[in-house]
C-alpha cells in the first residue's frame, strides 16, 4: 500500500544527460532543497547515478547544510580541509600543477568498511576550457556483462584499499600533489561484494574499480587481475558514460555505489578548485 508520502511524490523538471547515466534537473535551488523536493533528488540521483544542478550560487555554508540535510557528512581523510569549513574537502589543482585529484576512474572511499554514499561537488574555479568529469553507471555495466560473467562473479567479494594511493610513497605521494595530502600514515581496507544490491533501488550494480580494488577476496592480486580487468573493461565502455562540464554556479551530486567518476586533467596551465562535500552511506550487501 502506498500512503501519501510516496503519493505526493514531486515532480522535478529533469532530462537525461546521456543515454545510460545521469540527469540535469532544472528549477530547483539547492540551497532550499528539502522534504519531497530532497526524496525526489535522492532518487533521481540513485537512479541515474548523477545529478547536475546549474546556476547555483551555493555558499559554504549552504553546502554543508544541504549535506546535513541529506543524510550526514563523512570527512575525507587525504583532502586539504579549510578552517573555517572542516567538512568541505578542497579539490584544487593550481596553475603550476601536473597532476590532479580523482585523474582516474574511480568511486570514492570504497576503501572503508560503510563507504559513503556520494558526494556534493561545487564549482569554485573552473579553467576556460576542460577539465570535464566523467561518471560511469554501473547499473548499465553490470547488465551489459555475458551471463557467463554475471555467473562467474555471482557471490564473490572483493577487497579494497587506498593504501597504494595515498600512503608515503604511493601514488600521488610521487607526484607534485603528494605535499598538500593529508593520512600519509593510515591504512585502510575493506571487502564488498562484487555486485552489490543499491540499497534504495535494489539494482544489481558491479562494485569493484580500477583505483581502490586490488584483489578478489581469497586470491593473489596477480590471480584477480584477468577478472578484475575484464570487468573494468566493460565499465569503461563509453555506452555507460555521462560527461558533466562544469560551468560557474554547478553543482553535481552523485551515488558511488551507482556511479564510477573519472576528472580529466586536460587543462595545464589553468587553475581548477572544487568543493566537495562526501555523504555518508551504509554498509553493502550483495
Ligand atoms: C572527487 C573527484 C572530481 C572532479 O572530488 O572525488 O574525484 O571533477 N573530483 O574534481
Ligand atoms: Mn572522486
Amino acid at each position: 500500500l502506498i500512503k501519501g508520502r510516496e503519493r505526493m511524490a514531486v515532480d522535478l523538471k529533469s532530462e537525461p544527460l546521456a543515454p545510460q547515466c545521469g540527469v540535469t534537473i532544472h528549477d530547483i535551488r539547492l540551497a532550499e532543497a528539502e522534504g519531497e523536493t530532497l526524496d525526489a533528488i535522492r532518487r533521481a540521483v540513485f537512479e541515474h547515478g548523477v545529478a547536475v544542478f546549474r546556476d547555483q550560487a551555493l555558499s559554504p555554508e549552504e553546502h554543508i547544510e544541504l549535506a546535513k540535510r541529506w543524510g550526514g557528512i563523512d570527512i575525507n581523510n587525504y583532502f586539504p580541509l579549510t578552517d573555517a569549513h572542516p567538512e568541505i574537502a578542497v579539490v584544487r589543482k593550481a596553475a603550476g600543477q601536473e597532476t590532479n585529484i580523482g585523474g582516474a576512474w574511480h568511486t570514492d572511499h570504497s576503501y572503508d568498511q560503510v563507504p559513503a554514499m556520494g558526494s556534493i561537488l561545487v564549482a569554485r574555479t573552473l579553467p576556460p576550457k576542460g577539465g570535464d568529469t566523467l561518471f560511469a553507471h554501473m547499473g548499465a555495466a553490470y547488465d551489459a556483462l555475458d551471463e557467463d560473467t554475471k555467473r562467474e562473479i555471482e557471490g564473490l567479494e572483493a577487497f579494497h584499499t587506498a593504501d597504494h594511493v595515498y600512503k608515503e610513497g604511493g601514488i600521488y605521494a610521487q607526484t607534485d600533489i603528494g605535499g598538500e595530502l593529508r593520512g600519509q600514515d593510515l591504512t585502510t581496507g575493506a571487502t564488498h561484494p562484487v555486485v552489490v544490491r543499491h540499497p534504495s533501488t535494489g539494482r544489481k550494480l558491479l562494485y569493484v574499480n580500477p583505483s581502490f580494488t586490488v584483489t578478489i577476496a581469497g586470491r593473489s592480486r596477480a590471480d584477480s587481475l584477468p577478472l578484475l580487468e575484464k570487468l573494468f573493461a566493460e565499465a569503461r565502455n563509453p555506452q555507460h558514460h555521462a560527461r558533466v562540464v562544469w560551468e560557474p554556479g554547478t553543482v553535481t551530486i552523485w551515488d558511488n555505489r551507482t556511479t564510477w567518476h573519472n576528472a580529466l586533467n586536460d587543462y595545464h596551465g589553468h587553475a581548477r578548485e572544487m568543493h566537495r562535500i562526501t555523504l555518508t552511506g551504509e554498509k553493502l550487501a550483495a
